[in-house]
Parts: structure tokens; C-alpha cells; sequence
């Protein structure tokens, strides 16, 4: 089946089975890594991406499901991808980096539809992302710095 992904703002035409997840088709078709698989099974975050905005977990969603939609990984890029990405490098928020890419697009879902979230309302979303080295706080900490950062620029 072809399958058009417009993925960070290029269109690619694919060729996959319906029912491939849309993180390999992501990962090995198209190649961009930064997507990491977890767990398969909607459970740890790893594979976050934003589909025509909304967050969701590519492990398990068929690709056929994406097919004509727009998609945002950690490769591309989004106003408030940006500021999260600098309170991330401010804070030295990884570890050992592996479920950053998901938390930072899971941050990013978070602020498209919060301005300023509160603690709580950071842990609604962001519990949703397992960080195996307990990255928690500085996650939540950089959260909040991307919003004073955006707030300084606007
Ligand atoms: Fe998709 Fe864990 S790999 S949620």
C-alpha cells in the first residue's frame, strides 16, 4: 500500500503493509531514529509523536492510520519544540537519553494546548512517559522554564 507521511513538513510516499506501526515506518522506511521504540504496547512514551497535532504513541498505530496526515517528531520542529529544547539543554535534563525525544514531544503537546501549565497539569500529561532514571523533576523544572523563556520573547 502507498502511504503519503508529511513528517516535519516533507512529504514522503511510502510503501508499507497497512498494519505496519507507524514507528517503523518512521524509524526504518523513512529513518529518522530519534522515534525510539519501549515497549510496543502504548505503555512507556518513547514513541510519541504529534499526528495532525494530537499526541499519540506510533508503536501503535498502523501506519495506514497516518496515511494523508501531518506528523511532528523530535527531528522536526515547532515553536514550542524550541523553547523546550533550550530549557532541556539549560537544565541538563537527560540522563541516559533514550525517552527524551517522547517527553520532549509529549512537553510539546503539553504547551500547544496549555500556556502555562501547573504542576498538576504537567503530570496529566507527562505521566503518560516513563523515564527510567527518574528524570522527573528536571523535566517538570524545564516545563516551566520553557514557558518564562517564551514569555521573555514574546
Ligand atoms: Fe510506544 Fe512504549 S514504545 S509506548
Amino acid at each position: 500500500m502507498i502511504i503519503n507521511l508529511l513528517i516535519n513538513g516533507k512529504l514522503h510516499a511510502i510503501e508499507a503493509p497497512e498494519e505496519m506501526p507507524l514507528l517503523w515506518a518512521i524509524r526504518d522506511i523513512i529513518g529518522l531514529t530519534g522515534t525510539k521504540f519501549g515497549c510496543g504496547v502504548s505503555q512507556c512514551g518513547a514513541c510519541s509523536v504529534l499526528l495532525d497535532g494530537q499526541l499519540i504513541k506510533s508503536c501503535s498505530l498502523p501506519v495506514s492510520g497516518a496515511d494523508g496526515k501531518e506528523i511532528l517528531t523530535i527531528e522536526g520542529s515547532s515553536e514550542n519544540l524550541e523553547f523546550l529544547r533550550q530549557a532541556w539543554s539549560d537544565g541538563n535534563v537527560p540522563q541516559c537519553g533514550y525517552c527524551q525525544s517522547g517527553q520532549l514531544i509529549a512537553a510539546t503537546s503539553l504547551l500547544d494546548t496549555t500556556e502555562n501549565p501547573t504542576d498538576n497539569e504537567i503530570d496529566a500529561v507527562m505521566s503518560a512517559n516513563i523515564c527510567r532514571c527518574g528524570t522527573y523533576t528536571r523535566i517538570k523544572k524545564a516545563i516551566h522554564k520553557a514557558v518564562t523563556l517564551k514569555n521573555e520573547v514574546i
